[in-house]
């Protein structure tokens, strides 16, 4: 298994490669791509930890070296939020990041599972499915927007706020990774009960986590050590899978039906291709339907305005 990430000098990156290198199946690639001149020293970092997972690091010219071969890519260059900003003002910068990344992978992986972390989620998915569409490349099955931090910030709200532990605790959280888009199904946690005013407090905490953190490193950018666990255990469920591994679920933000929005996360079975099959999630409480209801346009608009950068408008 060869895992390409790109974006691997910066705050997700190197807590992502770290955890890699240490939980990759042994003979597993780890090719690190950055524009930052720093990441062939990562890699010569990394490569000192004693597992059988080989690091090798490129810099800016050699995006074909590091991305030949891989099975899965995953996706964290660009800027991160600094306090004061939402996740959509990334898009100038990250919007042609994404683009020019995905183009790479069209052209020298096209069979790979492509991983987007790089904000705003929302929209660059949006502009990974556009440009790989245009490449005729785009499979649908192998694209996915990174939402599992939302799922584990929300497995450990609920644990701290009923005193439980949080590895006995599964929250489905759907929609999209953006503020109210944002949507914890809190009423479908077994075993769990909750008055309306901490489904709502424990709602609110979970879509604003991500601006907890950008306020507490007060511009030192965002989440990087619970995202880049978030996205290490997304990958790993993506290399199980691959394997042939059996019943392996993540929620994850992926093209579907399109009966919510094209995009939408939510329950997905991965398999040796990638998503193996989407699943409903299920009745949601008259709270959860209200609030998908009222944020429903927020997201299309999100994904129409990647549609957008990439085809024109
Ligand atoms: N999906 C999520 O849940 C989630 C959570 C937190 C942060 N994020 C997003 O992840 C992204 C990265 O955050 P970070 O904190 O690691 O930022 P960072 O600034 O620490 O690192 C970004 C890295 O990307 C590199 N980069 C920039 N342009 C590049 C290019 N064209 N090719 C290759 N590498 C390039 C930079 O050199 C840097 O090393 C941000 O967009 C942030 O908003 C997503």
């Amino acid at each position: 298994m060869k895992v390409a990430v790109l974006g691997a000098a910066g705050g997700i990156g190197q807590a992502l490669s770290l955890l890699l290198k240490t939980q990759l199946p042994a003979g597993s690639e780890l090719s690190l791509y950055d524009v930052a001149p720093v990441v062939p020293g990562v890699a010569v970092d990394l490569s000192h930890i004693p597992t059988q997972v080989k690091v090798e690091g490129f810099g800016k010219d050699d995006l074909e070296k590091a991305l030949t071969g891989a099975d899965i890519v995953l996706i964290p260059a660009g800027v991160p939020r600094k306090p004061g900003m939402d996740r959509s003002d990334l898009f100038n910068i990250n919007a042609g990041i994404v683009k020019t990344l995905v183009e790479g992978c069209a052209d020298f992986c096209p069979e790979a599972c492509i991983s987007i972390i790089t904000n705003p989620v929302n929209t660059t998915v949006a502009i990974a499915a556009e440009t790989l569409k245009a490449k005729g490349k785009y499979n649908p099955a192998k694209l996915f927007g990174v939402t599992t931090l939302d799922v584990i910030r929300a497995e450990t709200f609920v644990a701290e706020a009923k005193g439980l532990n949080c590895e006995d605790i599964v929250v489905p959280v759907i929609g999209g990774h953006s503020g109210t888009t944002i949507l914890p199904l809190l009423s479908q946690v077994e075993g769990v009960e909750f008055t309306q005013e901490e489904i709502e407090k424990l709602t609110h905490r979970i879509q604003n986590a991500g601006t907890e953190v950008v306020e507490a490193k007060a511009g030192g950018g965002s989440a990087t050590l619970s995202m880049g666990l978030a996205a290490a255990r997304f990958c790993l469920s993506l290399v199980d899978a691959l394997n042939g591994e059996e019943d392996v679920f993540e929620f994850t933000y992926v093209e579907g039906d399109g009966s919510d929005a094209r995009f939408f996360a939510q329950p997905v079975l991965l398999g040796k291709d990638g998503v193996k099959e989407i699943f409903d999630y299920g009745e949601l409480s008259d709270y959860e339907a209200k609030c998908k209801a009222e944020m429903l346009d927020g997201l299309r608009g999100d994904i129409t305005l990647g549609e957008e950068f990439v085809n024109g408008q």
